[in-house]
């Protein structure tokens, strides 16, 4: 899309928008490439496909709308139980788009990370996904993190277990374990949690992900599968997050 009318879209997007109040880390669960695909009589790892042509835009419009942190759940511990062609296919698509995407996620400020396990994945994902989050380690823009095999609980065993090592070496007092102590040992320790949790496809559940960090994110499910997702929608998520009262557990007066 031209510059021009790329900017009069996202503008026109904007001023539906409390952009004083905008949440500051939007996390989306990517979900119904493979329903888009089937509908179509097409195989799944089409959809995939065209899910990705929909991550660039979402990842682009959210930078330019002015979120902070957008976190997209790419690829679940859980998803290697899917037939092995599913998945190598997905290993190189992700690897594919990490390649080509890095310069101009780079040229536009974007900071790249990935939430997950390395164990598991290919060498030729891991070196791709190192370069990215290297090369744009300083930028200021977008922090965008994909949660590239990526379990909710795994990140949680995985705190704990690391936790358990400086507790064995006495550089941490159990007694002194707080809900900071194993915030400070999740994947992304430094970063908000989720303000509003996007899901789309439809279904109404977490599927394992961010579970710590989401305890108290506005959540938001669209029937639209992920193929078909747009920004207008992503607008429509957080304007019906702006309508909202997070109380966080206390009495607050509408
Ligand atoms: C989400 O789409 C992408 C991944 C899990 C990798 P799905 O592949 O889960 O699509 P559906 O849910 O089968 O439609
Ligand atoms: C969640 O979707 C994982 C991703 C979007 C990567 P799934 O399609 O794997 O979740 P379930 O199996 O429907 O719960
Ligand atoms: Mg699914």
């Amino acid at each position: 899309m031209p510059a021009i009318a790329q900017n009069a879209r996202i503008d026109t997007i904007k001023k539906r928008l409390d952009l004083s109040r905008l949440p500051a880390h939007v996390a989306i669960i990517t979900d119904g490439n493979g329903r888009w695909a089937k509908r179509r009589g097409m195989p799944r790892i089409y959809g995939h496909g065209e899910g990705y042509k929909t991550v660039r835009q979402i990842v682009r419009d959210a930078g330019e709308i002015g979120i902070r942190v957008l976190t997209l759940y790419v690829f679940s511990v859980e998803n290697w139980k899917r037939p092995k062609t599913e998945t190598d296919a997905l290993m190189r698509l992700i690897e594919q788009a990490a390649r080509s995407e890095l310069r101009e996620l780079h040229e536009n400020n974007v900071q790249i990370r990935f939430l997950g396990r390395r164990e598991g994945l290919p060498d030729s994902l891991i070196a791709e996904m190192d370069r990215a989050t290297a090369q744009t380690a300083k930028n200021t823009g977008l922090i965008l993190n994909l949660a590239v095999n990526y379990g909710g609980r795994a990140e949680l065993a995985d705190g704990v277990r690391s936790i358990a090592r400086k507790v064995a070496a006495g550089e941490i007092d159990p007694e002194a374990i707080t809900e900071e102590t194993i915030a400070a040992h999740t994947y992304a320790p430094d970063l908000p949690d989720p303000d509003l949790l996007i899901r789309t496809a439809g279904e109404m559940r977490f599927s394992n992900f961010l579970l710590w960090g989401s305890a108290y994110a506005e959540f938001w499910v669209t029937q639209t599968l992920w193929p078909d997702f747009t920004t207008e929608l992503l607008a429509d998520a957080i304007v019906d997050f702006q309508g909202r009262v997070r109380k966080f557990g206390m009495v607050v007066d509408p």
